[in-house]
C-alpha cells in the first residue's frame, strides 16, 4: 500500500484575505490586488546558459542559431543595483540572483558587492542569494562569498552521470557540480540548498540516491514538480511526478514527517526525517499551488518586471531608467504594477485561457 505523508502545515491565507499593509505578515509592505506583500525580487542577470535542460531550454530549440539578448539590451550592474534599491525601499527583503545561468555573466562578484551594500529603510542588509547550475562554482564560490553573497542554491537532477546528462542536455559531469558544492561550503555560502526537478521517465530513480546523499552531506534537498513554464518544453501532466509520489518514494526507506514552514510564503513544503537526520522539501507548484502567499517579483535581464513566473507580459523598466527617470518615478511604476497584481496561475492552471505565449523561465528568471 502506498505510504501517504500529509502535507506540511502552511500558515496560508487564501488570496484576497489581506486588507491593509500590516495584515500580511505584521510588517508594512506594498500589497497587491490579493493583499500579498512585495517581499522578494528574483533578478535575472543573463538569459544565457551553458546547459540545455530538457525542461527549460531544450537543445533542439535553443541551438547555435538562437538569438539571445544582445549586449546592449541587458541591464548593466549599475542599472540592476539601482532598480534593486528601488525594490528594497518598497519592502523587498530577499534578492535572488538567477538567469539563465547567472555565473556565465562576466564579473558577477562585482554586482554582488554592489547589492550587498543595499540597506532596508531600517538599516538592515537584505537576504542575498543565488541559484546556479553549479558548473562554474568551483572557481567562483570564493569570490562570490568575499563580495558579500550569503548563501547559495545549486540545481542537480541526479548523481548518475548518464541521467544527469540527459536532464542537463550537455553531458555535464556530476562530479564537477559536486566540486562546486564543496567549494561553496568551504567559502561559507551556507546553508546550501540543492534543487532537483523530477521528470517522469527520466530521473525518478535518482530521488532516493539524492536523498541519501543530501542527508550525509547535510545539504537541504528540495524536489521540484516539473512545471509548464514557458512554451517550449512540451510539458504534459503525465510527465509530472507529484510531491505525494516523491515523498512516498523516500518515506518507504527513510520515514518522514511534515514540519511547519520556515517563513510565511516559503515555496517548499518541509519534511524531516523521523530519525532526526535532516530534512527535505517539495516544491509542488502543480499539485499543491502556493499562490496564496506569493510575494515574488521577477526582473528580467532586459529590465522587465514580471509579477508571475507564468506571465506572458511584463512592465518595461529599462526604457524609463535609460531615459533618465528618477527613483521616485521608477518606484511609482513598480508600486502601481504590484497594486493591481492578481496573478495566481498555479491555482487556475487548467482554466488558464491566455492566448499569449508565456515568457520562458530563463528569460524572466527562475
Ligand atoms: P529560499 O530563499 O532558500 O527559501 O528559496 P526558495 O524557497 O524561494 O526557493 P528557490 O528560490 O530556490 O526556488 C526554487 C524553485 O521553486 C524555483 O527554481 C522554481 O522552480 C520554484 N519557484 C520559486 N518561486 C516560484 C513561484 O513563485 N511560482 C512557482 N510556480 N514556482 C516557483
Ligand atoms: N519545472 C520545474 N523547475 C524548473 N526549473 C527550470 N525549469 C523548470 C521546470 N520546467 C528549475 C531548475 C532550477 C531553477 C532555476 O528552476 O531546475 O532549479
Ligand atoms: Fe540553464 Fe538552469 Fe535552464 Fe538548466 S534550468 S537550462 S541550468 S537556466
Ligand atoms: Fe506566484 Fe505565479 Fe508562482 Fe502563483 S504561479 S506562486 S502567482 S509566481
Amino acid at each position: 500500500m502506498p505510504v501517504t505523508v500529509p502535507p506540511a502545515p502552511q500558515p496560508a491565507p487564501t488570496p484576497g484575505s489581506g486588507t491593509d499593509a500590516a495584515s500580511f505578515d505584521g510588517r508594512p509592505g506594498r500589497l497587491d490586488g490579493f493583499g500579498r506583500a512585495l517581499r522578494d525580487l528574483r533578478i535575472s542577470v543573463t538569459d544565457r546558459c551553458n546547459f540545455r535542460c530538457t525542461y527549460c531550454m531544450p537543445a533542439e530549440i535553443y541551438g547555435r542559431d538562437f538569438a539571445f539578448l544582445p549586449h546592449e539590451m541587458v541591464l548593466s550592474f549599475e542599472e540592476i543595483s539601482r532598480l534593486a534599491g528601488v525594490f528594497v525601499d518598497l519592502g523587498v527583503r530577499k534578492l535572488r540572483i538567477t538567469g539563465g545561468e547567472p555565473l556565465v555573466r562576466r564579473d558577477l562578484p562585482q554586482l554582488i558587492g554592489q547589492l550587498a551594500m543595499l540597506r532596508t529603510p531600517d538599516g538592515e542588509p537584505v537576504d542575498l542569494t543565488l541559484t546556479t547550475n553549479g558548473s562554474a562554482l568551483r572557481a567562483l564560490a570564493g569570490p562570490l562569498a568575499v563580495a558579500g553573497l550569503q548563501r547559495i542554491t545549486v540545481s542537480l537532477d541526479s548523481l548518475d552521470d548518464e541521467v544527469a546528462g540527459r536532464m542537463n542536455g550537455v553531458d555535464f559531469p556530476v562530479s564537477r557540480v559536486l566540486d562546486g558544492i564543496a567549494a561553496a561550503r568551504a567559502a561559507g555560502l551556507t546553508p546550501i540548498k540543492v534543487n532537483t526537478v523530477v521528470r517522469r521517465g527520466l530521473n525518478e530513480s535518482s530521488v532516493l540516491p539524492l536523498a541519501r546523499w543530501a542527508r550525509d552531506e547535510g545539504v537541504t534537498l528540495r524536489f521540484i514538480e516539473y512545471m509548464d513554464v514557458g512554451h517550449s518544453n512540451g510539458w504534459r501532466m503525465d510527465d509530472v511526478v507529484s510531491a505525494d509520489e516523491i515523498l512516498a518514494l523516500i518515506d518507504a526507506e527513510l520515514p518522514l514527517e511534515p514540519v511547519a514552514a520556515d517563513y510565511r510564503g516559503e515555496v517548499a513544503g518541509r519534511y524531516r526525517y523521523r530519525d532526526g537526520a535532516g530534512e527535505i522539501g517539495v516544491i509542488a507548484s502543480v499539485t499543491r499551488p502556493f499562490c496564496g502567499d506569493c510575494t515574488r517579483a521577477r526582473l528580467s535581464a532586459d529590465g522587465h518586471l514580471y509579477t508571475c513566473l507564468f506571465a506572458a507580459t511584463g512592465l518595461d523598466l529599462k526604457t524609463p531608467l535609460r531615459a533618465g527617470a528618477a527613483d521616485v518615478a521608477l518606484s511609482e511604476a513598480v508600486r502601481s504594477a504590484w497594486s493591481v497584481r492578481r496573478d495566481r496561475y498555479s491555482e487556475i492552471r487548467s482554466q488558464s485561457t491566455s492566448a499569449l505565449p508565456k515568457v520562458e523561465m530563463f528569460t524572466m528568471g527562475g
